[in-house]
């Protein structure tokens, strides 16, 4: 199935995910204007009571620097965004952020946790679409079930809020009965691994963790700097934190006075999303990531780090182009 037209301009296969804290509206400009789908949690853009409403602001800064962009660039159009919605019940502030997404007419919504028909009718209102993400086939049935128009498969080794399934695993249980569009989440932080999730079966790759040691990331120094020095050894996956299991940086739990390798285990119920879902201060510098790090090597502006994925991504099409070559040479002599 043909992927839709909001699609159509991306300068590689690539959505930038969502990642709560670290997306604000400067990564996201950066990444639309770079031609990958840039994107930020609606949780994101918070205000004290009184205070405008920052997800409108947000909303009217992203779109407005956009649309200056399309003008002044008219054949390096940004790639479209996304605003990712917390379907859960302790989510306060879902509806009164589904009518601001839906007045904004926001081009790509992704929603995480709960699937709800009335999120993706709100998204089609507005003209855009909705993708959902899933960690297993049986949810994937249900998002499609519910109204999603395309599914993003969060596979093991993934940032935040991470799954347990191989990527091999649940792309091929998906694409047996989805041919819709389905983009593809965990570990994903060089060129090769796009066009390795293209070749599983994916239309799009979905990056997160690599994303943080940008410049522009909303994200302490000390934190970019883990994710350059670490690799998949630095991973531990515990659901201590917030009740869901997710994988975080082992040496930000250390520095926390914990022993990231005998955590206890915790209870999904205790998942809170309000803004009274106030967290122990001591965890406030417990850094989530997943185990794709060992690929990110300095912390670099958006630009060129999508340059850098660009230049991986076409090496790797052509490095497998020449392997496909000689093996038709070596068995047509
Ligand atoms: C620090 C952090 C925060 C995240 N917050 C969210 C979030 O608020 N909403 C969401 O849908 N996904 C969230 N994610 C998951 C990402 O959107 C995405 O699935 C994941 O980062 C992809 O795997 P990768 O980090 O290995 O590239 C978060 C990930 C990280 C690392």
């Amino acid at each position: 199935m043909a992927l839709p037209a909001v699609f159509n301009n991306l300068r590689l296969p690539v959505i930038a995910s969502p990642m709560f804290i670290v997306s604000g509206p400067e990564l996201v400009i950066a990444q639309c204007k770079a031609g990958v789908v840039g994107s930020f949690p609606a949780l994101n853009a918070r205000e004290k009571e009184g205070e405008p409403v920052q997800l409108e602001a947000w909303l009217k800064r992203i779109t407005e620097e956009l649309d200056r962009h399309n003008q002044e660039n008219p054949d390096q159009p940004a790639a479209p965004f996304a605003v990712n919605q917390i379907v859960h019940r302790s989510n306060a502030r879902l509806e009164r952020d589904i009518e601001i997404c839906m007045r904004w007419k926001v081009p790509i919504w992704i929603t995480s946790l709960g699937a709800r028909p009335e999120l993706n009718e709100a998204a089609h209102a507005g003209g855009g679409i909705a993708l959902h993400d899933v960690i297993n086939n049986r949810f994937a049935k249900k998002a499609i079930e519910k109204g999603a128009d395309g599914l993003i498969a969060v596979a093991a080794g993934a940032g935040g809020h991470a799954g347990a399934i191989s990527p091999f695993a649940l792309v091929q249980e998906i694409r047996s009965w989805f041919d819709g569009p389905l983009a593809l989440s965990g570990s994903i932080a060089n060129g090769k691994a796009i066009l390795a999730s293209q070749a599983m079966g994916a239309d799009l790759a979905y990056i997160g963790s690599a994303f943080i040691a940008t410049k522009e990331a909303h994200a302490v120094e000390p934190y970019k700097q883990m994710i350059v020095d670490g690799t998949s050894d630095d991973i531990v996956y515990s659901n201590y934190f917030t009740g869901v299991h997710g994988n975080y940086l082992k040496p930000s739990i250390a520095a926390s006075g914990m022993d990231p390798d005998n955590l206890p285990s915790s209870d999904p119920t205790t998942m809170n999303f309000s803004d009274k879902g106030e967290k122990p201060k001591s965890w406030k510098e417990i850094w989530g990531s997943g185990q794709g790090i060992g690929a990110v090597d300095e912390v670099l502006s958006v630009g060129d780090y999508v340059a850098k994925l660009e230049r991986e991504y076409r090496e790797a099409q052509s490095e497998l182009q020449r392997k496909i070559i000689a093996d038709a040479l070596e068995s047509a002599s």
